[in-house]
């Protein structure tokens, strides 16, 4: 009889551990597949392009975005909607804004209503507006600016029965970008033209009725559409005056082929915004081909540097990446600021990653060794190369014998490189690419790169070059090698970590 109880409460026991490891799995797994970013947020399922609606409220990140909830192609846009109190634990939550009565929801803003100009906050209290394009398919094509509300944190949102508030009547005209303007007291929106190739600013003292102020544009270039802009206040360093920078998403014709992001630095006077003749003021917030349609968090303290967060992706092969059941992926939140030297200015971009770290290894090559070691992604490398007299050297990550990605600083073509023609999978005869930067030869020979199981990001010369390429390698496992085009040892200071992922996978550690 005892013998029979044992039995019973020890398969009892067997059971309920099973089971519970079953959840554990289960949970796991959801985020777990070869190719699942691991610092990097990627819904749960189905598809997502443009991070939409950044803002800072009450101790969350909320990042809104562009999804489909029945499946892994474009198509039925919503906002999907996850939340993060360190910008890099998400948490996925419902659909905050459905498609509905055939009005897609495209990329747009939210903004915290501090004094409640929107009269729909409770009264005395603060809530969350949120400004985005509605893409009418129903007869004619027509898309125009329309506002939501949240009282509740972002959880339930009521749409403005008088929407839209902006109507040109014009096929194309969309992704509003909305701020408050402090000094001048109302709200600013910058928006696109995207065939015109301007963006066209206006103003608001609530969020619902909106004055024309002035374009920007066609400049730079105007090979493809105009989507996506920002514009930003870019802190000066040490107390020094800072710059304005507006941002302008470009597809297809960027000069890495397809999806890319331009920049221009200048001045905003409150109505017009004017580029600066200084040499670095037209330049490019992604040098690779995989990070598209970022934008700023709304909400962060008064002066404190912009957080930009973009999709890591391109729209030449967007719906053919091998992934499932998700497709689609966000870039780290990078921390900009402002660069100036003799060579002129220059935006620095600075992920977002630390909080993550996890071992560390000293890599530095001071006794001629060329391997950094071997670390399952997710890793991030910090290298130091001094100024080497080689004309190309750099790093390269295997995966297997046969592939490999190349991060280099070719110094004869003056040039700044990802290659990923042998990375892995090449999923369209548009995926294998060497893509390339201008180097400053002044600037420091850094590099900082984040490799996830399906990304690299990489940073450059004081992060004053971003580069971000997704992978598709052969195993989670890299050799990393520093290489040189003699093939001789070059010395190079740096760190490594293995990185924490976010989903609380585990991380094989391996080094030499
Ligand atoms: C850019 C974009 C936006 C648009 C959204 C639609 O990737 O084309 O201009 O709002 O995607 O999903």
């Amino acid at each position: 009889m005892k013998m029979v109880s044992f039995k019973l409460v020890g398969s009892l026991l067997t059971c309920a551990i099973a089971f519970s490891t079953a959840i554990v799995r289960a949970q796991a797994g959801g985020y777990n597949q070869p190719y699942r970013p691991q610092v990097h947020f990627s819904p749960l399922e189905h598809w997502t392009n443009d991070p939409n609606g950044l803002v800072y409220f009450r101790g969350e990140y909320h990042l809104f975005y562009q999804f489909n909830p029945f499946g892994d192609e474009w198509g039925h846009m919503s906002w999907g909607h996850a939340v993060s109190r360190d910008l890099l634990h998400w948490q996925q939550l419902p659909v905050a804004l459905p498609e509905q009565n055939g009005e897609m929801v495209f990329t747009g803003s939210v903004v915290v209503d501090r004094k409640n100009s929107s009269g729909f906050c409770a009264p005395g209290t603060e809530c969350l507006v949120a400004v985005y394009t509605g893409h009418r398919t129903a007869g004619e094509v027509r898309q125009t600016q329309n506002i939501a509300y949240s009282r509740d944190d972002g959880r339930t949102w009521t749409r403005y029965s008088g929407n839209p508030v902006l109507d040109l009547h014009r096929r194309d005209f969309r992704d509003p970008s909305v701020s408050w303007d402090e000094k001048a007291g109302h709200w600013l929106m910058a928006v696109s033209l995207p065939s015109q190739h301007k963006i066209r600013f206006y103003s608001s003292p609530n969020l619902k009725e909106w004055t024309q102020l002035g374009d920007f544009g066609p400049a730079g270039n105007v090979k493809g559409a105009w989507e996506c802009p920002d514009l930003l206040h870019i802190p000066g360093e040490n107390g020094k005056r800072g710059i304005w920078a507006l941002k302008v998403g470009i597809n297809p014709g960027a000069p890495q082929g397809g999806s890319g992001e331009q920049y221009f630095l200048g001045d905003f006077d409150g109505k017009q915004f004017t580029q600066a003749k200084t040499p670095g003021s037209y330049g490019w917030t992604n040098y690779g081909k995989d990070d598209y349609c970022a934008i700023s968090f709304n909400g962060l303290a008064k002066e404190a540097n912009p957080i930009l967060l973009g999709w890591m992706n391109n729209w030449q092969y967007a719906s053919k990446l091998p992934t499932s059941p998700w497709r689609g992926q966000m870039s780290l939140p990078r921390r900009l600021s402002l660069w100036r030297d003799h060579a002129g200015l220059a935006l620095v971009q600075k992920p977002v990653i630390a909080p993550l770290r996890a071992g560390h290894w000293d890599v530095s090559t001071t006794k001629g060794s060329n391997l950094v070691g071997e670390q399952q992604a997710p890793f991030e490398l910090d290298l130091q190369f001094g100024r080497p007299s080689e004309p190309v050297f750099g790093i390269r990550l295997y995966s297997d014998g046969e592939h490999w990605t190349e991060i280099g600083f070719d110094r004869s073509k003056k040039e700044f490189y990802i290659d990923r023609t042998r990375s892995g999978i090449a999923i369209t005869p548009d995926f294998p690419s060497r893509t390339t930067a201008r180097l400053i030869t002044s600037r420091p020979y850094d590099l900082r790169v984040v490799v996830d199981r399906s990304s690299i990001e990489a940073y450059a010369q004081g992060g004053t070059i971003a580069m971000t390429d997704l992978i598709f390698p052969a195993s989670q496992s890299s050799r990393i090698v520093v290489f040189s085009a003699s093939g001789k040892a070059i010395p190079v200071r740096g760190d490594l970590w293995a990185l924490h992922s976010v989903w609380g996978n585990r991380i094989k550690r391996t080094t030499k």
